[in-house]
């Protein structure tokens, strides 16, 4: 996948791009299907809301198959590469499951925020793409973008440690009222295949999930080797210290992989 001239503009401008139909259904049922496993196992990389319900499991490309060839995937790895002109590893991998009815609010924040205090990461050369597994709705806790947010670096953020199971550095209303009057608020809607790609320093957040439809979304953030981490805080898990670049798989790898787990499930 790479991207044209005007996707690259809209990107610089308004800090994000959507891209519908990305991974096609029989890829992505694979996917969700291994999420859904994973969410049911016990282990230290999956974490959970206050209620006991799925939040995020972390680092599945270092455990799971099917999460390991979508995190070397050609259609993520090389439009990344192509806007830091650099190779590429995984400074953090998370299927995020806003379980039905339980999944809880991520509160305003940028993730550069984040990866600069907690991680030592020295520039904003780290990007999410976001690869949706169910359909993503108005109504199921989608995430919401503040299109131009990212071109004022970090903002001063407060450390939430106590709204949901998951530490955040969060914004303060004043702010996001500012740059939500500036730039409004977008939030991607698509069917399930689809991929966000959004910049670090972007703002964003999501409501809760109250509604029947679970919002599972695998993101990959994709550091540019030169840019690893450099003060480490959290775990390995959660913030990778391993900065090998990316080789990425070939294009019907995952696609393999999903006729392989089909026969072999039949
Ligand atoms: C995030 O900001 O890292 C996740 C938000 C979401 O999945 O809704
Ligand atoms: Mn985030």
């Amino acid at each position: 996948m790479r991207l044209n001239a005007q996707q690259l503009r809209q990107f610089e401008d308004e800090g994000w791009l959507f891209f519908p139909e990305v991974f096609s259904a029989e890829e992505v049922a694979v996917l969700r299907d291994e999420a859904e496993t994973l969410y049911r196992t016990d282990r230290k990389e999956i974490w959970r809301e206050k209620s006991g319900a799925p939040r995020t499991a972390f680092a599945a490309h270092t455990y799971n198959e099917a999460f390991r060839l979508l995190g070397a995937h050609p259609r993520l790895i090389s439009p990344v590469e192509q806007v830091f002109g650099d190779r590429l590893y995984m400074h953090q991998y998370k299927i995020n499951a806003k379980a039905a009815f339980d999944g809880d609010v991520w509160q305003w924040h940028q993730d550069y925020g984040t990866w600069q205090r907690d991680d030592g990461m020295p520039e904003p050369r780290a990007m999410n793409i976001a690869v949706y597994l169910d359909e993503v709705m108005a109504i199921n806790g989608p995430l919401m973008l503040v299109p131009r947010s990212h071109k004022h670096g970090v903002f001063a953020a407060g450390h939430d440690l106590a709204t949901t199971s998951y530490p955040l550095w969060t914004l303060d209303h004043e702010t996001v009222t500012r740059l939500v009057h500036e730039g409004g608020i977008v939030s991607p809607i698509g069917e399930p295949g689809g991929v966000l790609m959004f910049h670090g320093n972007l703002v964003h957040g999501s409501a809760g999930n109250i509604t029947p439809y679970p919002r599972k979304i695998v993101y990959l953030t994709l550091n540019a080797v030169a840019n690893h981490i450099r003060t480490p805080t959290r775990p390995e898990w959660i913030a990778h210290q391993d900065f090998t670049p990316i080789d990425p798989v070939a294009d019907d790898a995952l696609l393999a992989y999903a006729r392989r787990f089909r026969a072999a499930a039949e």
